[in-house]
């Protein structure tokens, strides 16, 4: 039986435990460049057996929040060296989640102030971050989105591979593909976003032809065993619905066992909230989307998040239910959750105020469990 604490490979990465680094968008990098302050944030929690990193664009026009870092930037490359050699020296590992936001964004963060790019002109409805000429942040309402000509799609699968390739570049052990969360991949997937009526539109082998073309050239350009994908089958963020997510995502699970892949990342239920949230006329079921996985010969590591903790956690480990977990908000209060886990030990607050922007506050100040006593 395995054990929460044990260790693990996803693919070509060895996971010295099975508690992984959520993604989390911090807004910490002005001008899409990762500075000293992420250096010594993602050192802290490089006792994790996976740090999956925030979001980050692959290109300008995949951004959707002000100063989160990018991938696009030759700046951005060297910052992320130093975070990758940071963590490495701790003896972990991380991997950056490349990103395009589609609709989800603003004018004011997009080339020449242009529209955001979706594959309808459907509004998010949502709103993103941006940041006011005297430097403040504030929370704005998304802008409407053109819809996306046919031929610009190859462009974007094109904008991921040298994404990735820039990823490995700046030192990462791999990336996770954003297929989560209501952006662009996801925005594809799902009918409540996709009303195109050529190749990428209508049926589900159609509307899952993005993800696969994106996920065919990350793997081909720095091989299948150094790439992940996250996806979030049935959550209702940034406005993106879907009337029958089961049979969208037992496919999407299927072609991907064909595909080598390091790992599947499952947000179950409502990101942030609640886990029996669904979507379509019946509770969606992991386990079923899992098997179809399995089946096609999928034996990438199956990762779970949403909600977990200590306990869910090790259940979830133990029963064979997921091969690790991924946590969000507790790894942001605690640097050293994986201690913390282990003694069993009390876990600091998350602070909701400084989630977003700001300096150390909130960011690298949490104490650690020696810092404590
Ligand atoms: C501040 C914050 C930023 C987040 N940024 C991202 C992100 O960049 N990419 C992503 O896929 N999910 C993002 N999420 C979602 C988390 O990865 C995770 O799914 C969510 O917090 C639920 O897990 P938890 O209950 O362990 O916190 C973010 C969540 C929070 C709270």
């Amino acid at each position: 039986m395995a054990k929460l604490f044990d260790p693990t490979s996803f693919g070509d990465i060895q996971l010295a435990n099975r508690i992984v680094m959520a993604p989390l968008t911090r807004n910490r990098s002005p001008r899409a460049v990762p500075n000293d302050l992420n250096v010594t944030y993602y050192e802290q929690r490089a006792a994790a057996g996976l740090i999956i990193t925030e979001g980050t664009p692959v290109t300008q026009q995949g951004q959707g929040y002000a100063d989160v870092p990018g991938l696009y930037l030759p700046q951005a490359i060297d910052g992320w060296k130093k975070v990758t050699d940071a963590v490495h020296r701790k003896g972990g590992k991380i991997v950056t989640q490349i990103w395009h936001v589609g609709r989800v964004s603003h004018t004011s963060l997009q080339p020449n102030g242009g529209a955001p790019v979706a594959p309808s002109a459907i509004p998010a409805g949502s709103k993103t971050y941006v940041i006011n000429p005297d430097g403040s942040g504030a929370f704005v309402d998304t802008s409407d989105p053109r819809a996306l000509e046919l031929s610009e799609i190859p462009g974007i699968v094109e904008d991921f591979r040298k994404g990735a390739r820039a990823a490995i570049d700046a030192g990462f052990d791999g990336v996770e593909i954003h297929g989560a969360n209501g952006y662009l991949i996801d925005q594809f997937l799902k009918s409540g976003a996709n009303q195109r009526t050529d190749e990428y539109g209508g049926s589900i082998e159609n509307r899952a032809r993005f993800v696969l073309e994106v996920v065919d050239a990350v793997t081909k350009e720095i091989g299948a065993g150094r790439v992940g994908i996250r996806l979030s089958p049935v959550t209702p963020g940034n406005g993106i619905t879907e009337t029958n997510p089961q049979p969208l995502f037992n496919y999407v699970a299927e072609q991907l066992g064909s595909r080598g892949l390091a790992f599947i990342h499952v947000i179950e239920g409502a990101t942030g909230g609640d886990r029996n949230f669904s979507q379509g006329d019946k509770p969606f079921d992991y386990q079923e989307m899992k098997a179809a996985y399995r089946k096609a010969g999928g034996t990438g590591g199956w990762l779970v998040n949403n909600g977990y903790d200590r306990e869910s956690a090790k259940a979830a480990v133990e029963s064979g239910y997921a091969d690790a977990v991924a946590f969000g908000k507790l790894f942001i209060a605690n640097p050293d959750l994986v201690q913390r886990f282990k003694d069993n030990a009390p876990l600091n607050e998350a602070d909701k105020s400084t989630f977003y922007g700001g300096g150390a506050k909130g960011y690298t100040d949490y104490p650690a469990l020696e810092a404590v006593a």
